[in-house]
């Protein structure tokens, strides 16, 4: 058996793969196992999140948004054309050329650090003299390696509903969901998540029907309330998504070419619609499948997640886990600071990371983006605070954008003026919420951000605007 490493990370997504890069840095002798392999059968590292989440779904999004912009918001600047035409294949054929191209890189970035790429199906076989056992497998290929730490980063797989398997097909998960080859005319959604609005919004502007059936009693319920309401405003109103919260769902039926569903709405409303594709998105679940050797006890917790301490270290000795299959928001730069923090761990450092200050993004359009409390949670925990709000109406850069929708809305200590909470639904949200969380893990004041010289003109004077309004002294208010 060849020399044991000092760490093996088993899955190769954005967890995995910057851990393995960390850890190489570091000096630790590492390898990364990984055993997602394309539709070409190669071995494609980057995980979910490169191969079949993040990435081409943003690839998808502009896409369409591009389409829009053309077909739709043009002729205001004096462009106009005819014969527009949309081609999908097209469109895949970029989105799968942004994935190779990231995903080689991330071949090449282990090259660059030395890390070890194994391929193939990695399981813990148990502890030897303080070295745990890994095997990897494919196909008939079987070996061991031997390491002093195993990082578990082995991801989620999409939550199927009970009876209703994906065949990607007809009832698509995210794969199938990225993988839509022509402009289905009745699109179904269950689960008004951030996937089903993401990608209800890519085909509704392509030009299908999008109908989302959602069980929660509302919309956005994570997002804060003036936000979601805002969304749902614009997504039902300027975007056409067809959206029903507190629906139950009794069946679905697969027909030659399309989807039955019998559903009962709010009201208590019966109705069966048929659906070219539907895609299922009702959350994720943690990817532990064939994972642990017989006798090796890791302690998983009741949603199924291995059970970490605040220091991602698992029941079992030199084992670690990170990302998506270890507790908390299933967000690929979650993952990827865990994994930075736990490879330095390993090397003696004692880094950490503020839960508290993590952003959540949707990439619809408008975009939504928030980092810290929401107002709602805010009154449920009796903390006094006060707010500022300030639409991207008035705002010169977004008027020139022809963006002038949604609104940043700063939430700050009513006694100590700490900034508790930032929400923007509007342009390039998912760049301008950077100020915000880089504010909030300084622990700034709203007066701070108020202070601050913002260029003009700028989005970013919203955020501006929304701190002087936590004061009541917005000047363009
Ligand atoms: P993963 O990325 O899931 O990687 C796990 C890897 O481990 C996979 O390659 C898997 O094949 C491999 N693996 C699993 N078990 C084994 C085993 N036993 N042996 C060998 N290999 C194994 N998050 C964001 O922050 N922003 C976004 O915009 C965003 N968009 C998304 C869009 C979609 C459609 C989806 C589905 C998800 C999106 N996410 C987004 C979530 C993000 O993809 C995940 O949070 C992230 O990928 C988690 O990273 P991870 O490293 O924990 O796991
Ligand atoms: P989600 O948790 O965002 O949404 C799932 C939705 O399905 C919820 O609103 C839930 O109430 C609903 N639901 C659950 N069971 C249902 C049922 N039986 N019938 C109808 N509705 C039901 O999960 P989603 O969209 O599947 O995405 C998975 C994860 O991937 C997200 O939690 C997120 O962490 C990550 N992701 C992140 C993105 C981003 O950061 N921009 C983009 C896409 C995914």
């Amino acid at each position: 058996m060849s020399q044991p490493f000092d760490v093996v990370v088993i899955g190769a997504g954005p967890g995995g793969y910057v851990a393995a890069i960390r850890a190489a840095q570091l000096g630790l002798k590492t390898a990364c196992v990984d055993e997602f392999s394309n539709a070409a059968g190669e071995a494609s590292l980057g995980g979910t999140c490169l191969n079949v989440g993040c990435i081409p779904s943003k690839a998808l999004l502009e896409s369409s948004e591009n389409y829009e912009r053309v077909a739709h918001k043009y002729a205001v600047h004096g462009i106009s054309v005819t014969g527009l035409e949309f081609d999908v294949g097209k469109m895949l054929v970029r989105k799968d050329e942004i994935v190779s191209r990231l995903t080689q890189g991330i071949a090449f970035l282990f090259k660059k650090n030395q890390v070890t790429s194994l391929f193939g199906h990695g399981r813990i076989l148990g502890r030897e003299n303080d070295l745990w056992q890994i095997e990897v497998s494919y196909g008939e290929s079987r070996q061991i390696v031997s390491t002093r730490h195993v990082i578990l980063a082995t991801g989620s797989k999409p939550r199927e509903l009970p009876g209703v398997p994906f065949d990607n097909q007809l009832i698509l998960d995210n794969t199938g969901a990225l993988e839509i080859p022509e402009i289905p005319q009745r699109l179904g959604v269950i689960g008004a998540g951030v996937i089903g609005l993401e990608m209800g919004s890519v085909w509704k502007r392509l030009g299908s029907e999008v109908t989302l059936l959602e069980a929660a009693p509302g919309f956005l319920l994570a997002a804060d309330e003036a936000v979601a309401r805002e969304a749902h405003r614009i997504f039902t109103r300027d975007l056409g998504l067809d959206i029903h919260t507190a629906v139950m769902i009794h069946s679905v039926r697969k027909l030659d070419c399309q989807v039955e569903v019998d559903w009962t709405a709010s009201d208590g409303v019966k109705t069966t619609s048929v659906f070219d594709k539907l895609i299922v998105c009702v959350g994720r679940v943690p990817n532990v499948d064939g994972l642990l050797g017989e006798g090796v006890e890791l302690k998983l917790t009741e949603r199924g997640f291995v059970e970490t301490n605040a220091f991602n270290q698992t029941s079992l000795p030199n084992i670690w886990a990170v990302g998506d299959v270890a507790p908390g928001p299933m967000l690929a730069h979650k993952a990827s600071e865990e994994g930075v923090a736990v490879a330095e761990r390993i090397a003696g450092q004692q880094p950490s990371m503020d839960f508290a200050c993590i952003p959540y993004i949707i990439y619809t359009s408008p975009e939504i983006a928030w980092v810290g409390k929401t107002e709602q949670a805010l009154k449920a925990e009796g903390v006094e605070y006060k707010k500022g709000q300030f639409p991207f109406s008035p705002n010169g850069r977004a008027l020139g954008l022809g963006e002038m929708v949604g609104f940043v809305k700063m939430l700050a200590c009513a006694k100590t003026d700490r900034i508790l909470g930032v929400h923007i639904i509007g342009p390039f949200a998912s760049e301008l919420i950077a100020e915000a969380v880089v504010a909030m893990e300084f622990k700034a004041s709203s007066e701070d951000i108020a202070r601050i010289i913002h260029a003009h003109p700028s989005l970013s004077e919203a955020i501006h605007e929304a701190a002087l309004g936590c004061e009541k002294r917005g000047l363009h208010s």
